[in-house]
């Protein structure tokens, strides 16, 4: 937060930028929220998105742009190949993360597809801190393992370690001993771990496992789609960081590592996404697949637009206010829901608010997935869509087993410089409500059950007659309100 006091009331969460162009809202009524949300499949991937007042479903690709990023946009250079506007980028990305080479993909995923095509044996391990749901599937395709190293304080929902995305050292040296360095494709750190709420590494454990890797002769690889909001944290958790700047935290993160990608849908508020490369041969692999799969490597599936809006947006993750808005107004909401006794995953990360599902509602088992049913009640009282982040976002093992989530959230994603203060309080109005009714609601069953990525297109439906009974209580408790 900006060192602005306020002196006749408690401080708040300050936006330093106005905003200058809106989208209409519009809140339906509750019986229609329950008809439609029965259409989706009790999914919130399946809404419309005109079917939702608030979209918390991620932050991915639905970021506010900046008045920079909309007018650099209309100049873009429109050419198959040799674009301007790639050259811009690819010089902006060597000047923050310091890497010479650059190739461009759709989004992060493909970097993903391209990283697990190209090093990735089968039966090879890819240690990490954590999985994120599209760099696991990837791994699987091509039967690698994926191996979380995560710290255990990391699997707590609520700690006051400040750095729980870290990788435990220990684990990691005893598991390149055991396996040995040709068992392992590369090591993987995420920053701001995106399933485990949004919680930052620090730059000493990034540091650390670099080392590590150098001693092994192993390729580390960083998922920076989350950088932003990580940078924010190391600024103001972590004790050497304090006196440094946003760029020079950023060379130090990226001087370790030999590749970076991104998804540009979250690192730039903008779309598109991409990897960096430290050595000219992994470079040129890489750019060898990209016509394949992504399109000519100078705009790698991407419109020259969006490109444009990753330049800016990449120049703008270096300003502290800006790489602030997110976790000031998380910190906040994920405060109002605590002080009140909503369990919540503490300390607050980045990327959104996240309720702990298995606490809130303990009497929900696993595999009735608590995150969903939450996520289902919540669109029913507030058309407020989340995201479940638990056992329906594991698909099931080769043998056709449940996978149990070490954790059931619900992720409420704050796109950042999207909402505003007073919606961020009705959406904790209506969580309160909820919580306090929590005993109503109850858990879900598969009706269609997809086998990769499950939680996309997955279909399911209530356990009983609990959202009939939850929106009778709605409709007794707040009357002819929406
Ligand atoms: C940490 C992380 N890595 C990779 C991705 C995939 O990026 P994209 O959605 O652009 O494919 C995401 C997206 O949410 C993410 O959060």
């Amino acid at each position: 937060m900006p060192p602005i006091k306020f002196v006749k009331s408690p401080s708040v969460p300050l936006e330093m930028h106005k905003v200058r162009i809106v989208q209409k809202l519009t809140l339906l009524p509750i019986d229609e929220r329950v008809a439609v949300n029965r259409e989706a499949g009790n999914n919130a991937h399946l809404l419309k998105n005109e079917h939702v007042f608030l979209d918390m479903l991620t932050d991915s690709g639905v970021n506010a742009m900046s008045d920079r990023q909309l007018a650099a946009m209309m100049a873009a250079d429109d050419a198959y190949a040799g674009s301007a506007s790639f050259y811009k980028l690819e010089k902006k990305l060597q000047e923050i993360f310091g890497m010479e080479y650059f190739v461009p993909a759709h989004q992060g995923r493909a970097c993903e597809h391209l990283l697990c095509e190209l090093y990735l044996k089968p039966g090879q391990f890819v240690p990490m801190n954590h999985h994120f749901t599209t760099a696991r599937a990837h791994i699987l395709k091509k039967e690698g393992i994926v191996e979380e190293l995560l710290l255990e304080e990391g699997w707590k929902p609520q700690s006051d370690c400040a750095f729980k995305g870290n990788i435990d050292l220990h684990k990691l040296r005893a598991f390149i001993s055991e396996k040995g360095r040709d068992a392992i494709a590369f090591v993987r750190m995420e920053a701001g771990t995106n399933l485990i709420g949004g919680q930052p590494v620090s730059l000493e454990n990034i540091q650390d496992v670099a080392q590590i890797c150098k001693e092994n002769g192993l390729k580390y690889v960083f998922d920076a789609s989350l950088l932003a909001d990580n940078l924010y944290f190391m600024k103001t958790r972590e004790e050497p960081c304090k006196n440094m700047s946003i760029p020079d935290i950023t060379r130090r993160i990226c001087d370790c590592f030999d590749i970076i990608y991104f998804s540009a849908r979250k690192l730039t508020c903008s779309r598109g996404g991409g990897m960096c490369f430290r050595h000219e041969s992994d470079y040129t692999k890489i750019r060898e697949l990209t016509p394949l799969y992504e399109g000519f490597s100078t705009y790698g599936g991407i419109s020259v637009r969006e490109i444009e809006a990753m330049t800016i947006g990449l120049e703008e993750s270096m300003d502290e206010d800006m790489i602030s808005q997110g976790p000031i107004f998380i910190e906040e909401m994920t405060r109002l829901l605590t002080d009140k006794g909503v369990p919540m995953v503490t300390p607050a990360g980045g990327l959104g608010v996240h309720i702990d599902c298995s606490q809130f509602l303990p009497h929900v088992p696993p595999l009735q997935y608590p995150g969903a049913a939450v996520a289902c009640a919540l669109y029913l009282v507030a058309g407020i869509r989340g995201t479940e982040r638990g056992t329906l976002s594991e698909d099931r093992d080769e043998n056709g087993n449940e996978v149990t989530a070490k954790m059931e959230l619900l992720r409420l994603a704050l796109p950042r410089r999207v909402f505003t203060l007073s919606q961020i309080h009705y959406a904790v109005d209506r969580i309160l409500w909820l919580h306090e009714n929590r005993e109503l609601i109850g858990g879900l069953q598969f009706t269609q059950e997809p086998s990769v990525l499950r939680f996309f297109f997955g279909k399911l439906e209530p356990i009983g007659d609990w959202q009939d009974k939850l929106v009778e209580k709605f409709k007794e408790d707040f009357g002819d309100s929406l």
